[in-house]
Order: structure tokens, then C-alpha cells, then sequence
């Protein structure tokens, strides 16, 4: 890394700003902390408040060019290899969003890696987006939705000859990351870009034991969740444009739909954080990412030494769907012992107040940052994993306990925005078969969308969704979450 990675421009900026003490003529109304309320000002501190400034402030977002906020963005396209970086803070979400209308210009279709976050599907629904969506692997054993293989991206794309992009995710919630090299080549032989949703995996740009991040695999454009793992505030993340991407994603497009999806006030901390994240992946990430995955390589073993528990590691690579693993995320399989995910999780918080990422019938997630000094948090983790399955006893069938399979999603009836934005109503669930879905309906585990919106909803589809219920499951998406009635499209 050079060593302008070392710079915080907007950060300093902004630092420099509060310290003047400058008459702030501006909003927020807070001017700072004096017009804050006392308990506000006392939670946040006088210093977070002070640094609470609005863009367009001279000398930090405008003024000289490039201006510290463009040197902040310019740096973060260094340090992850982008030809342009933007700062997003509306999350990854909006990094979703802003990709769906700048592809859109250039045509009405793509393909979609089916176990898509819902800011994808909303993402279609803005954009108007027709979608084909492709299957993702299930994992047989364990019941969680993996990656696209290439093969299947193939089939989808020459299914949809006029697709303007591939979109897919990788890493996953899990940890499974796919072969964006290989899905890059599909995708570039068919002439579209290959987007990839890579919230879960902004720090692995930053060690070469990590599995290879998508711009360097050629990916064209990434949506990178920053505050997930490398550690910058909640809310704030990136998007970057590859190099490769040429003529097949107009940068002034994405550049305008990065605009329309966020405010005209972008928080000034989230933005500063995103700047000093960068730095501290680019500068010491390296570091930082060894003591963790350290750390966490003996969190592992204590793990799988409690009996009835395991973990998910580098042994799930070359199953299908994962080609390699990441793994800043410790998630643990249950199977083996008399409790599920969901029974686990309240068990946790109870015992140790253990707080999850994720939790599904037979998976625990606990989520870990780049920059964890010590991992206190593993070794109060495995503690209450120990009770816990003290507490349950093992579940002698349970690491054999497969899933049935979704029966296959229902035919595409219109697009996910003429189903959200047309007249609508409300049905029973037992009503609800061969209408037009006007909601999404995803259970967990997989947690693959069983119904997206514009989707004819079947039979089958909708008494394994009620079957999933009844085991324990969750779905989501759904306004009735016990399923007892389903938004549908009026039909004229
Ligand atoms: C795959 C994926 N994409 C996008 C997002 C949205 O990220 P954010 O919460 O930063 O908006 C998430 C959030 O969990 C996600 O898992």
C-alpha cells in the first residue's frame, strides 16, 4: 500500500472544521452539541456532535478540487482496486438500489442469484427490472443457501438473451464465497457485467490468505457493506466500479444513481468513518485480519470440541455453490444437539448475553470484525455454547436431519414494480393459490425467496411455507408473518 493510505482527508477536514469553532450558520440545529438535548449530548459526547456537519461545508466537500470528501473516495478506489469508489450511507442497501437504475439504461432484463437480499428485489421494483433468477446450491446437510455455480449463471444468461448484468452474492451470510473469476468469464463472454453484492466481504481486498475479493476476480461492479467487518459506523458503505467495466456501466450513470438514493444530507460521521475504515484496512488490515483469524482458528477447535457442536470452515469449500470459505464469520452447526438455532439463540442471550448476527434452524452465526483486538467475545461465546449444550444434551439423529427441498418458484406473471405498485388486496392464504404475489414470502432456513412480487403463487409453494412455520421456521418478507393471509395483485 502507498503511503498516501495513510491520510484521512476528510476526516482531518472535518477535525479541523469543529476545532476552528466556526459560526455554524447551518444545520443541524444542534449546532454542535449546544442545542442538543443535555441527554443526547451526554450519551454522544460534545466531540461526535461537533463533527455532525453538513455536506457542502467548504473546505470538506466543496472548495478546492479535489476537495478532501473526493480525496476520501479517490483513496478508497486505491486501497479496493476500483476505478471509482463512492460512499454510500444508506448501506449496502443503497448500493443495491443505485446498481438496478444505472443498469437499467441499459435494458429491461437480468439475471439474479435467486437468495438476493430484499434490497435487491427492491431494487428491481425501482428500476423495473424484469428478473430471471438463478438457483443458488443448497447445502444438502446443512439447509443454508450457497453460491451460483457458473453453470447455472450459463443457463441463465443464454435463457435471457437480452440481460443487461449478472448480479449475484458473494460472500454469503454463511461465509460461502463463489468463484467470481469463473462467473466474471461467463458473464464478459455474453457481453453483460457481472455485479457482485459483496457486503459480507469488504476486508477481503486486505490479506492474501482470504479468499480473492470480487474486483480483483473482475467483477465490474461491487456493493461492499464497510460496516459489517471492516468496521466503519452503521449505514455507511461503498460502491465500486471495476476497471474492466468499460462501456458496460457508464460511470455518470452510476454516479446518478448513487444521487437519487441517498439524502441531501449525508451524516458527516458516517462519511468520516468510512474514510478512517479505509485506512485502517488499507494500513494495518493486514495485521489486524492475521491475530483474528488466529484468534478465531482456536475458537474453532474449542468449538468442535464441545460435544454435539461443530463449525463451518474451509471443509465447505468445493461443495457446490462454494468455491472458497471466509472466515471472519464463526458459524456453528447445531445439529447434533437437542435445541435448534432457534431455540440457541434466547438460550445464549439468557446464559451469557450472547447477541447473534444470524440464527436458522440449524446454524448459528456469530459475526467478527477485522479488527478485534484479543476476541474476547469467542471465548465468551464457546463459555455459553458449553452450558448450553450442557443444558440440552445431544440429538443423537440430528446431524442426519436433511431438508426437503422448495418446491420450484412460480412463473414470472409481471414485473416486481408493476406487482408493488398495482392495485392490491388482501386473501386468505388458503384463497391465495394462482394469484399474482404482491409481497415477498422467504422462509428461513434457507432462506431462499420462495415468492417475490409479479409471481403466480402456487399450491405447493404455499403449504411449504406454512410447513416451515410449523417446524419453527420464520418467513420474511411476508406482512402476516403467520402467513394467515397473503398480499395479492388484483387481476382485472
Ligand atoms: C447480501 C447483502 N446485501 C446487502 C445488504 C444490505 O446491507 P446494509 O445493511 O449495509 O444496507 C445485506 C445486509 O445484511 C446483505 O446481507
Amino acid at each position: 500500500m502507498t503511503e498516501r493510505q495513510e491520510q484521512t482527508p476528510y476526516l482531518d477536514a472535518l477535525c479541523e472544521y469543529a476545532r476552528r469553532k466556526p459560526a455554524r450558520l447551518h444545520v443541524p440545529g444542534h449546532k454542535g452539541g449546544p442545542g442538543a438535548d443535555p441527554g443526547l449530548l451526554e450519551a454522544f459526547g460534545e466531540r461526535a456532535l461537533s463533527l455532525d456537519i453538513p455536506a457542502l461545508t467548504y473546505g470538506v466537500d466543496v472548495g478546492v478540487e479535489p476537495s478532501p470528501f473526493e480525496q476520501a473516495q479517490r483513496l478508497a478506489a486505491e486501497a479496493w482496486g476500483a476505478k471509482r469508489a463512492w460512499f454510500l450511507i444508506n448501506g449496502a442497501s443503497q448500493g443495491n438500489l443505485a446498481a438496478g437504475l444505472a443498469l437499467a439504461h441499459r435494458g429491461s432484463d437480468v439475471v439474479v442469484q435467486r437468495n438476493a437480499h430484499s434490497s435487491t428485489i427492491d431494487s428491481l421494483v425501482l428500476s423495473g427490472l424484469r428478473p430471471t433468477f438463478a438457483a443458488p446450491e443448497v447445502d444438502p446437510e446443512l439447509g443454508i443457501a450457497h453460491c451460483l455455480t457458473e453453470e447455472t449463471l450459463a443457463r441463465a444468461l443464454d435463457a435471457t438473451p437480452g440481460a443487461v448484468a449478472a448480479w449475484v452474492i458473494s460472500p454469503t451470510y454463511f461465509g460461502a464465497v463463489a468463484d467470481i473469476r469463473s462467473l466474471a468469464k461467463v458473464a464478459h463472454l455474453r457481453g453483460v457485467p457481472l455485479i457482485v453484492d459483496e457486503a459480507w466481504g469488504a476486508h477481503m481486498a486486505f490479506h492474501g490468505d482470504l479468499p480473492e475479493h470480487a474486483l480483483s476476480a473482475g467483477a465490474d461492479l461491487v456493493i461492499s457493506s464497510t460496516h459489517k467487518i471492516v468496521g466503519s459506523l452503521t449505514q455507511s458503505a461503498m460502491l465500486h466500479l471495476g476497471h474492466g467495466a468499460g462501456e458496460m456501466i457508464g460511470e455518470d450513470t452510476v454516479d446518478r444513481a448513487v444521487t437519487l438514493t441517498e439524502s441531501t444530507s449525508p451524516n458527516s460521521l458516517l462519511v468520516g468513518s468510512l474514510d478512517a475504515a479505509r485506512r485502517q484496512a488499507a494500513v494495518h488490515g493486514r495485521e489486524l485480519l492475521t491475530n483474528t483469524m488466529a484468534a478465531l482458528v482456536l475458537a474453532r477447535a474449542e468449538i468442535q470440541a464441545i460435544d454435539g457442536l461443530d463449525v463451518l470452515d474451509d471443509r465447505l469449500a468445493g461443495r457446490p455453490g462454494v468455491f472458497a470459505y471466509d472466515p471472519l464469520r464463526l458459524a456453528v452447526d447445531v445439529r447434533g444437539i437437542a435445541a435448534s438455532g432457534y431455540e440457541l439463540a434466547p438460550m445464549l442471550r439468557e446464559i451469557g448475553d450472547i447477541n447473534l448476527e444470524l440464527y436458522g434452524q440449524n446454524v448459528l452465526v456469530a459475526v467478527f470484525g477485522m479488527g478485534e483486538r484479543g476476541l474476547p467475545e469467542a471465548s465468551r461465546l464457546v463459555d455459553a455454547l458449553r452450558t448450553a449444550a450442557d443444558r440440552v444434551g445431544l440429538d443423537i439423529d440430528g446431524a442426519a436431519a436433511s431438508f426437503a427441498a422448495a418446491p420450484p418458484w412460480g412463473e414470472l406473471a409481471m414485473t416486481p414494480r408493476e406487482a408493488y405498485l398495482g392495485p392490491q388486496e388482501v386473501v386468505p392464504a388458503s384463497q391465495a393459490a394462482g394469484r399474482i404475489a404482491a409481497e415477498s414470502l422467504a422462509t428461513y432456513p434457507p432462506g431462499i425467496p420462495n415468492v417475490l412480487p409479479g409471481e403466480r403463487l402456487t399450491a405447493e409453494t404455499l403449504a411449504y411455507v406454512q410447513n416451515t412455520l410449523e417446524l419453527g421456521g420464520s418467513v420474511r418478507g411476508a406482512s402476516d408473518r403467520l402467513l394467515r393471509t397473503v398480499r395479492v395483485v388484483l387481476e382485472s
